[in-house]
């Protein structure tokens, strides 16, 4: 007895016998049964208030009924459920029939807690995958920055890099996801110089050719840092720095790859890379204006670096040659 004790039903019927039957019926059984017209607007108008814990409809129109309470099928709304699911033609609504509907009742309750945790853990499963991204961005920014300390007494360079290089990105026409990954790996172009001694980093003057070959170094122990790693961040940083030093020629290091053969990201990190150094003041060398590094830039254009990339740098103009300077 009292199976449905407590749970509001909601009668969907046009015809009064039938309609006064059922809700006797559920009633008897301890539901608070209410009655409303078959027609999908009027269920609709009584669910609204309190949502029932089913909707029994009485006359066949229980298709019409789900669609129009759940419009999307996304199986939200209350449980429309045919009289004949729990009771046979021309019998009583009694115990039987309201121990049917109650199973029905949690049969729908348990589903939608289980949508409800699906949910759940799919939306922790999204931010612990953010956070993980965050984590790793957050290391690679760590990493460019332990670089910056040993190769730039400003310790801006490598992110004027990162933003100048960004920009030659976008010129040049790659996407919104490329200009953003130029820009979060270029700043690690110098990573390899950790392992440079600073008797050879920061000698003021010329270095000797041995040193030099020390110096040269430097792009593949980066990449060798950055190998095996399982993001396209950390993919891309590996190509700009093992290549950022190669020349369109093919007379660069450390692969004396020609042309095209050098990946994009690393011929554009090489322009951004060698106007920064030039406009800045390093231990061996004063700054230069903007200008004079632009000429040296376009005098590279086709043999140090890739003719399109020069291009890009060209269209920036002063302005931005100047802010890039100064980002
Ligand atoms: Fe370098
Ligand atoms: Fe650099």
């Amino acid at each position: 007895m009292d199976a449905l004790r407590g749970l509001r039903i909601l009668i969907a019927g046009d015809d009064p016998v039938t309609v006064e039957a059922a809700r006797s019926g559920l009633v008897a059984e301890g539901a608070l049964a209410e009655v409303c017209a078959a027609e999908t607007g009027a269920v609709a108008a009584a669910a609204a208030g309190a949502p029932p814990a089913a909707v029994i409809a009485l006359d066949g129109s229980e298709d019409a009924l789900r669609a129009g309470l759940d419009p999307l099928g996304l199986q939200d709304g209350p449980l429309v459920v045919a009289v004949l699911d729990v009771v046979g033609p021309r019998e009583p609504f009694d115990a039987i029939a309201a121990r049917r509907l109650r199973a029905l009742v949690q049969l729908q309750t348990m589903r939608g807690r289980n949508r409800e945790l699906e949910g759940v853990i799919a939306a922790q499963a999204v931010s612990r995958r953010r956070e993980l991204q965050g984590a790793r961005l957050d290391g690679l920014r760590r990493l460019a920055l332990s670089a910056e300390y040993r190769d730039d007494n400003t310790h801006e360079h490598t992110q004027r890099v990162g933003h100048l290089a960004a920009l030659l990105a976008r010129r040049i026409g790659l996407g919104d996801r490329t200009v953003w990954l130029v820009r979060e790996a270029a700043p690690l172009h110098d990573i390899g110089k950790i392992a440079i001694p600073d008797s050879i980093l920061l000698k003021p003057g010329r270095l000797s050719d041995e040193e030099y070959e020390v110096v040269k170094t430097h792009s593949l122990l980066g990449a060798r840092v950055l190998a095996g790693g399982e993001s396209e961040l950390l993919e891309v940083a590996e190509r700009i720095v093992r290549n950022h030093h190669e020349r369109w020629d093919g007379n660069g290091y450390p692969d004396g790859l020609v042309g095209e053969n050098i990946p994009a990201v690393a011929r554009i990190t090489a322009v951004a890379d060698v106007f920064d150094v030039l406009v800045h003041e390093r231990p061996y060398k004063d700054s230069w204006s903007v200008e004079d590094a632009a000429a040296e830039i376009r005098k590279g254009a086709g043999t140090q670096f890739d003719p399109d990339v020069v291009q890009a740098f060209e269209d920036l103009g002063p302005a931005e040659w100047m802010e890039a300077k100064h980002a």
